[in-house]
């Protein structure tokens, strides 16, 4: 199986109505600096072949490149459920710890699903996510190193649920409650602010909502990405995020860009996946990275390892992918003016 790109021909189904121009619009409009510098290599860029991905590792690695001056903090985020966020915050996680890139991970969903694919044991911890959450412990008090992912995590587990409340419609909300709102809301973004010089990156794993967790998540992060399945829905989902990302501009994070959308658990064999991965690509260009996540049974394997594919099978095409994927998030900022200004 090949992560190759998807076709851009003939066989396009119609997702291309004024809805998805619109979406595209906004999404530009909250794009980031970084998101228009990125070119396709070709045809097949999005496969990566062991070799390349070993290359990048190692070059990432001696490249002696001065540290980022703050983190870049990225919220893995979209509202519907099973479309590859853990899978996407635990590899990419890896991914970056291999390239010697400082990560840590917070796992913001009551599932727990990302502290058990980083191989700890989420029944295991008094002090979580949701002590974080509640202000009552700092974020150096609960992290742990992932014993198989080499990354910092801050766990999670059924606790957090008792923090989720609902947002409806947050600037309809009467000031009281909104300031409030607002100040549980930021409770994620002080937290990490404590210990952002330990780190070049810091993932946020969000729950399939648009939940308070969510918000908190988007709250604290420079940026989110969203994963998202080729699938006819696709776009309904991303609207949904893409007004709550509006949102949370307008009124708590006017910084809050779009990292990028994230192509995952795709089939090449699949015609419909086809052509929606080449929808996806003719509406969302640079703001979709050229890294396509195949379907891959490592990758759906390993969190019963407790291990990222990475180090479950290297060579995996779902680990090579990841690998991908952290060197184009690299590149990217590399690239971009207004980036890693410390270096
Ligand atoms: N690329 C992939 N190939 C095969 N299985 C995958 C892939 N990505 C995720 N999965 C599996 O799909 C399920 C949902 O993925 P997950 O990352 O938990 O999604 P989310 O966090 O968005 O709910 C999990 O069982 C996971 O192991
Ligand atoms: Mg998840």
């Amino acid at each position: 199986m090949s992560a190759a790109g998807p076709p851009q021909g003939a066989n396009s189904i119609p997702l291309g109505n004024s809805e998805a121009a619109e979406l595209a619009n906004e999404a530009a409009s909250l794009g980031g600096r970084h998101l228009a510098v990125e070119q396709p290599q070709g045809a097949n860029s999005t496969s990566v072949g062991s070799n390349e991905a070993a290359d990048l590792t190692d070059k990432s690695a001696s490249s002696g490149r001065a540290r980022p001056a703050v983190p870049r903090i990225i919220a893995i985020a979209n509202q519907k459920g099973g479309v590859g966020k853990t899978t996407t915050a635990v590899n990419l996680a890896a991914s970056l710890s291999a390239m010697k890139r400082r990560v840590l991970l917070i796992d913001l969903d009551p599932q727990g699903n990302a502290t058990t694919g980083a191989g700890a044991d989420k029944r295991s911890f008094t002090n979580t996510v949701y002590q974080v959450l509640l202000g009552e412990k700092k974020i150096a008090d609960v992290r742990v190193v992932s014993p198989t992912g080499g990354f910092d995590l801050v766990p999670s587990n059924r606790e957090l649920a008792g923090a989720e409340i609902e947002l409806v419609d947050l600037p309809e909300r009467e000031t009281r409650l909104k300031d409030a709102l607002a100040e549980a809301l930021s409770q994620m973004r002080a937290a990490i602010t404590e210990v952002a010089p330990d780190y070049d990156f810091i993932l946020l794993d969000c729950p399939p909502s648009l939940s308070l967790l969510t918000l908190n998540g988007l709250c604290a992060a420079d940026s989110v990405l969203i994963p998202m399945q080729c699938e006819y829905y696709a776009l309904e989902g991303l609207s949904d995020l893409v007004q709550t990302i509006k949102k949370v501009r307008a009124h708590l994070n006017p910084t809050l860009e779009i990292e990028g959308l994230l192509r995952t658990m795709y089939d090449p064999r699949n015609t419909l996946a086809q052509n929606v991965a080449a929808e996806l690509e003719r509406h969302f260009g640079d703001k979709l990275y050229r890294t396509i996540v195949p379907r891959n049974v490592r990758l759906a394997e390993a969190p019963s390892h407790g291990i990222p594919a990475l180090q479950l099978e290297p060579q995996s095409k779902g680990a090579l992918a990841y690998l991908a994927l952290a060197g184009e998030i690299l590149r990217r900022m590399e690239s971009a003016p207004a980036a890693e200004k410390a270096s």
